[in-house]
């Protein structure tokens, strides 16, 4: 049995590749590394916590308190359980948070990235007999700004328009910079726009489909404005192909659904599940970059990944868990 170390594992994402990892058999036992943060505050919004849903079952999984800023504490999480796989998940994950608190977002989203890549390295070093097989950085679609073109590949120019999307690229160079100094393999996956069960986040995908659950009106800010919306379990099991693959080492690739897609297509999804469901449009939020289609073509000629899920289906998956779990 392997070890997998998953910073911020108490998220919406970590929480998610570790279910996918424990339920499809990889063979592995789950660190989860997390300070008990949390960015939105849901119970005083009015929002059910679905903190406590993330784990069905804790076998084979171990939580970790911890700050990835703290490199000392950090560093001996690492030295103690010796992971073959870690995904550096944790980060101030918000783009309206994190360009209020520029310091903050550099702290979560760069120094806590030289910290974890310092600690497998000490490991390494300390240790000749030891095989580190993939640190997975995992970056944003906010990287690109306003997409050039309808479709970005990760070759595309990158851009950022806010200082989430700048701390997310600097993260990138310093996963590349140092990982390649030091030998350690790497790969950096960039999702996009990812909904399912248990977000707590308030993007706009869970913003839309609690909305329709309390019966408020959608605001639709930018009719036409359109996402790479992907459901999480894609990008988990995407994520997870690209760690274990060899041919993930050192490259970077765009995992999501691979459709950019209208706000409006979205609630006229929902439209159909919830007849009544009214909206207003505005104009586009103007702070935000324009963005469309993530190519994956990258992911699915080196690694073969598929997306399973249409908006439609995934959005049909979503609302049957928050039926099941909304009691407001
Ligand atoms: N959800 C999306 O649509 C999306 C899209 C693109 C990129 N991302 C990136 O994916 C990652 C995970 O996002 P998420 O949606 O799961 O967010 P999340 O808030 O659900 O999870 C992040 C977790 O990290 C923890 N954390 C934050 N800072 C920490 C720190 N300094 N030390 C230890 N733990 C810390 C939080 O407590 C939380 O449990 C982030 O890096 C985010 O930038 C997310």
């Amino acid at each position: 049995m392997t070890t997998t170390l998953i910073t911020g594992g108490l998220g919406f994402i970590g929480s998610s590749i570790c279910d996918e990892l424990l339920k499809k058999n990889y063979s592995t036992k789950c660190i989860l590394v997390d300070n008990f943060g949390g960015y939105m505050n849901p119970i005083k919004e009015g929002f059910i916590d679905f903190r406590k849903q993330r784990f069905k079952s804790l076998k084979n999984i171990v939580i970790e308190r911890c700050d990835t800023s703290n490199y000392k504490a950090l560093s001996s999480i690492v030295s103690k359980y010796k992971p073959k796989y870690i995904y550096h998940t944790a980060a101030l994950p918000l783009a309206k948070v994190s360009n209020l608190n520029n310091d903050e977002a550099k702290i979560s989203s760069v120094d806590s990235t030289v910290n974890i890549i310092d600690a497998i390295n000490l490991l390494k070093n300390s240790n000749k007999n030891y095989k580190f097989e993939r640190f997975v950085y995992f970056s944003s679609s906010m990287i690109y700004g306003d997409f050039k073109k309808s479709i970005v590949t990760e070759n595309s120019e990158k851009n950022p328009k806010d200082s989430y999307g700048i701390m997310k690229l600097a993260g990138e160079v310093v996963t590349e910079g140092l990982c390649k100094l030091h030998d350690i393999p790497y790969t950096i996956i960039r999702p996009s726009a990812v909904y399912g069960p248990k977000d707590m986040n308030r993007r706009v995908s869970q913003i839309f489909i609690e909305n329709a659950f309390k019966k408020k009106t959608i605001l639709i800010q930018g009719k036409n404005e359109k996402l790479d919306f992907t459901y999480i379990k894609d990008l988990a099991s995407g994520s997870i192909l690209a760690a274990r693959h060899k041919r993930g080492v050192n490259e970077i690739f765009n995992i999501t659904c691979g459709k950019g897609q209208s706000l409006f297509t979205y609630v006229s999804y929902l439209k159909s599940e919830f007849p009544n469901l009214k909206y207003i449009i505005k104009k586009k939020d103007k702070s935000k970059p324009s963005r469309g289609t993530l190519s994956i073509q990258k992911a699915k000629k080196l690694l073969g990944y598929k997306p399973k899920y249409s908006l439609r289906n995934g959005l049909k998956e979503y609302i049957k868990f928050l039926k099941e779990n909304y009691q407001n």
